[in-house]
């Protein structure tokens, strides 16, 4: 007979979990807080427990910790109704079987206790709990969504080892701040991480940028210049737009990972250098390679572990909670705790497919809140009706007509209620505000206006 414990506040639960999950083969325990479930714990020797993460007068984190102290091999499955990002990473990174999300229980909690049960009967689990202190960094990435939880529970998997990743997605995902998540949470936390911008570097600059260069390698190396693997030696190194890397360095960076070896460009040296190494790329990689346009054995070097993000919307449970986490931030900044959108606006912004995905999200809000006359943004703040328009057309990098632009756009202001000059001349300056990051006098300028001209078209509380 294999055993069961649950230690969870709410009795009300606790009955339904043990009626639910009791069999001739299945023996459940309950425990209502940390402590009774510590010594229910060390008495009974359950095969799995399964714990609501708000507990007193210890977390479910701290719970799983000590749980596994005593016996490294016990299953634990944390459960709360919004876990939050950073304990769900945490928590599968010491070593948790699960992290669910209460909302889905009746259904959910059957097959997994299944599969943990089996897991403990079959599996011998070699990786011993991690030792190193919890990392407490606020929520540093927002998703309910069952798609970003199990990206969390992926991270938090792969922050233990030093396992190359390669994060894909459309652009604005949130591929970088994935990046950033693992290590955050992995023992190189304390080490550097460098971000590489494959696209972004010229690709005559590339190799030196990444592997240094001796002094008259080339035409201007006119002094030695370390490149990013060395300086990044025990650190992280984030390699974004992977797809657009040439041929030769993709030579370089296999071997890399083969061997830990490189030279300098126009260097005999070999150099060693401790990297771990996460890609990302929104291009359909494994089609390059199959075209011949990216090393096969290279991919599969860096496609160890696979993470995707799917476009926002395909998770559209993300878009409210990323909306309030942008809006709290932004209010933070701007000294003003009350910014917040009228439920209109939520509504307005959940029912936009977001084609520039959480990247394009904060824009809008940020677009909005520079020039918001009350705390509340309603849905006239919010600049849609336009982005929908362009994001719509077939090919969104044709630029538009003059003509149907400002079709467009009076067809907007008449829509707004406003008068539509007035509506108008606040849009431009909003867009010109936002074109030169807030910078006043620069947006009077791009708009022929004296800045004091310009300042009248803000709202007096703006502040920028
Ligand atoms: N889940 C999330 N929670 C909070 N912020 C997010 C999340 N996802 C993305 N962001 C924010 O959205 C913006 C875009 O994210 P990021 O730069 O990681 O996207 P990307 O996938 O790397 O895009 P690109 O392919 O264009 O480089 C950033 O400002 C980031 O902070
Ligand atoms: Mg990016």
């Amino acid at each position: 007979m294999q055993h069961v414990l649950i230690i969870d506040p709410e009795t009300d639960f606790l009955e339904w979990a043990q009626r639910h999950l009791a069999t001739d083969r299945v023996g459940v325990a309950t425990a209502a807080n940390a402590d009774d479930g510590l010594k229910v714990f060390s008495s009974l020797k359950p095969d799995l427990v399964i714990s609501e993460f708000h507990l007193k007068p210890v977390n479910g984190i701290e719970v799983l910790k000590r749980l596994r102290q005593q016996d490294p091999q016990v299953m634990v499955v944390l459960a709360t109704a919004f876990p939050p990002t950073n304990a769900v990473i945490e928590a599968m990174k010491l070593g948790a079987f699960d992290f669910l999300r209460k909302e889905a229980l009746p259904y959910d909690l059957r097959p997994v206790v299944e599969s943990a049960l089996k897991t403990r009967e079959t599996a011998r689990i070699e990786e011993k709990p991690s030792s190193d202190a919890p990392v407490d960094l606020g929520d540093v990435m927002i998703g309910q969504s069952p798609a970003m939880q199990a990206v969390f529970k992926m991270i938090g998997r792969v922050s233990r080892s030093d396992a190359a990743v390669m994060i894909t997605g459309e652009s604005g995902c949130g591929k970088e701040v994935v990046a950033r998540a693992i290590q955050r949470f992995s023992p190189r936390s304390s080490r550097a991480f460098v971000a590489i911008n494959c696209a972004a570097i010229p690709e005559s600059l590339l190799e030196s940028e990444l592997f240094g260069h001796e002094k008259g390698a080339f035409t201007g190396a006119t002094a030695q210049r370390v490149g990013r693997f060395e300086q990044c030696d025990g650190g992280t190194l984030f390699l974004d737009e992977i797809g657009e890397m040439p041929m030769h360095v993709q030579t370089k960076i296999l071997r890399v990972l083969q061997e830990g070896e490189f030279s300098r460009v126009g260097g005999n040296e070999t150099l060693r250098s401790d990297v771990r190494i996460i890609a990302a790329t929104n291009r359909n990689l494994e089609k390059e390679v199959d075209e011949g346009k990216f090393r096969e054995d290279l991919f599969y070097r860096l496609n160890v572990v696979r993470i995707h993000l799917p476009p926002l919307r395909e998770r559209p449970d993300d878009i409210r909670p990323l909306t309030q986490f942008f809006i709290q931030r932004i209010g933070k900044k701007k000294h003003n705790p009350r910014l917040r959108l009228s439920e209109e606006a939520l509504d307005l912004m959940e029912s936009y497919n977001w084609p520039g995905n959480v990247r394009e999200l904060e824009n809008t809000l940020q677009r909005a809140s520079v020039l918001a006359s009350t705390d509340v943004l309603t849905a006239r703040d919010i600049p849609l009706g336009i982005g929908k328009a362009t994001a719509s057309t077939d090919s969104p990098d044709e630029p538009i007509a003059p003509e149907a632009a400002a079709r467009a756009l009076l067809d907007a202001a008449i829509a707004s209620g406003e008068p539509a000059w007035a509506f108008l001349e606040r849009l431009l300056a909003r867009e010109a505000l936002a074109l030169h990051s807030d910078n006043a006098p620069a947006a009077a300028r791009a708009l022929g206006l004296k800045p004091a001209q310009f300042l009248k078209l803000l709202p007096a509380q703006a502040s920028i």
